[in-house]
């Protein structure tokens, strides 16, 4: 992806989810209201999670993509600690920055749709969290629905170009729980798209 393309992806993002927010803003204040300690925010894009944390929360933001990353910054406010990483969480700058056990949370929202190899970094994600850590998800998943699924499956390749590395059809879910991770609470909901299904979990290790 050009530079160009990345630099209007980042400027479109916030209107394009202002559109959809009102089905993901409970979730995502619900699920990070009351986390704390060591947090790794994957893909943080541009911020959209920050009004959520508390002043207890001492946050590495990982964001490939320097313009999504500088939309971040200008929501930082003074309570928020955080470290920003412009690098792709499967890239060795992250592995020597993030020691073993030693994170509290990490936090994907609609993150994992995108990274080239999941399940790698789920591998990590397991090895990186404390015993009492918590992996907190919130994603769009291969709908169970047959026809939404097919129609999904037809979209992807084309939806893939314009939405930045986005899968439609990822079963990330059940990548969760094949990779050593145990859900703590799950729900399972239809976002404002038709055949967009989604899902939130908290998971222990
Ligand atoms: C759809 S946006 C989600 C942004 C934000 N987390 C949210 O909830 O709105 C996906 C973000 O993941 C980032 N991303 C894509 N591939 C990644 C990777 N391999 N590692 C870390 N972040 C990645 C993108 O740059 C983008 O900012």
């Amino acid at each position: 992806m050009s530079n160009l393309y990345k630099k209007l992806f980042a400027g479109i993002y916030d209107p394009f989810m202002n559109k959809l927010e009102h089905r993901f803003y409970d979730y995502r204040k619900g699920l990070l209201k009351e986390i704390s300690g060591n947090v790794l925010e994957v893909g943080s894009g541009t911020g959209i999670n920050f009004q959520f944390y508390n002043n207890n929360v001492n946050l590495i933001a990982l964001e490939p993509s320097p313009f999504m990353k500088k939309r971040a910054e200008l929501k930082v406010t003074t309570k928020l600690n955080v470290e920003f990483l412009i690098n792709k969480i499967n890239d060795e700058e992250v592995e020597k920055r993030i020691s073993d056990k030693s994170l509290d949370y990490i936090v994907c929202t609609l993150v994992l749709c995108s990274v080239d190899d999941p399940e790698k970094a789920l591998v990590k994600f397991h090895r990186w969290l404390k015993d009492d850590g918590k992996l907190i998800v919130l994603e769009h998943i291969h709908s169970e629905n047959k026809v939404n699924k097919k129609l999904q499956d037809a979209v992807n390749p084309v939806w893939k170009k314009v939405a930045d590395g986005c899968n439609l059809n990822r079963n990330t879910d059940v990548l969760i729980k094949q990779n050593g991770f145990v859900a703590i609470e799950e729900e399972y909901f239809q976002s404002s798209i038709r055949f967009h299904s989604g899902v939130f979990i908290k998971a222990t290790i």
